[in-house]
């Protein structure tokens, strides 16, 4: 595997290449988990070559977000990778990925980056999809896959790419879950036992709206509320949305039908937790 700090390098290493090899990108901020694993095994299996960045990108990180406090677990994650067969590793620095200080250039997306978390996080998926931007001119992969965990930014990330020719096939990889069913993500670590062990509330609701969806009932109220009351049973929950919407557009639904996302996102204590189901309606 070779480690890579510097954009010529991976492009150079890229343009080395013969050029019917396929490549595949896994773009990470790292401290990585089973979910991440997947990730590269997928890109591994369809790809020839296999590149995995590893730069926690301070642009999408909102004033008062825990940029500082994001695990960095660089030395492990090079392991890790390196294990998983990983051609090119790539962890550039913020100086080697924004030279100049700051950024002049921004892709912004429309309404469908203000929706879910959007709402709450202003600038984040404009930071997440100018980075996966940079990267992906710098790798240009055939193929860059995501977590379907964090559902609007792969979805941000599709239309990025096909909106802007950038050539590269998006694919979305199942959210990986702990025995009780919480997603795996990185800031899991940041709770306390208690409020961890209530974090499983979320697939809970999660999987009582689904009960609910199944019934024939066609309004998407009815499984926003039965989401609600699940969510505030819990006491160490702190509810900011939950949303029923299409799985494309992220528009808000008020009758069940065609693809259907199901999302919340929550803070126990003050580690906010994003998650979601897609149900298909015929
Ligand atoms: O999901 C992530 O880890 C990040 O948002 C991404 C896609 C690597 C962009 O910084």
């Amino acid at each position: 595997m070779e480690l890579l700090t510097k954009k010529f390098q991976v492009r150079s290493a890229i343009n080395s290449l013969s050029n019917n090899k396929s490549i595949g990108f896994v773009p990470t901020m790292g401290s990585f988990h089973e979910g991440h694993v997947s990730l590269i095994r997928k890109a591994a299996e369809e790809c020839d070559v296999v590149v995995v960045s590893v730069f926690v990108n301070p642009t999408q990180f909102g004033i008062g977000e825990d940029l500082a406090k994001y695990p960095r677990n660089i030395d492990r994650d090079s392991c890790l990778a390196e294990e998983e067969g990983v051609d090119i590793f790539f962890a550039p620095s913020e100086e080697e990925m924004y030279p100049k200080g700051r950024q002049e250039t921004w892709v912004r997306l429309g309404e469908i980056e203000e929706k879910l978390c959007g709402a709450f996080r202003p600038g984040h998926f404009r930071g997440v999809a100018t980075v996966v931007a940079k990267l992906t001119n710098i790798v240009r992969p055939n193929k860059l896959y995501l977590g379907e965990k964090d559902f609007q930014q792969l979805r941000v990330v599709q239309r990025m790419v096909e909106d802007l020719d950038m050539g590269a096939e998006v694919i979305g990889c199942p959210t990986l879950r702990e025995p009780d069913g919480l997603a795996m993500s990185s800031r899991n670590a940041y709770m306390s036992p208690e409020e961890r062990a209530a974090a499983k509330v979320i697939y809970e609701a999660l999987m009582e709206a689904k009960k609910v969806a199944q019934t024939g009932t066609h309004s998407a109220d009815r499984v926003k509320q039965a989401l609600v009351e699940k969510l505030v049973s819990e006491p160490l929950c702190r509810l900011q949305f939950v949303s029923v919407c299409d799985s494309e557009s992220l528009e808000e639904l008020t009758r069940l039908g065609g693809s259907v996302l199901i999302a919340i996102g929550a803070y126990f204590g003050t580690t906010r937790m994003v998650d979601s189901i897609v149900l298909s309606f015929s």
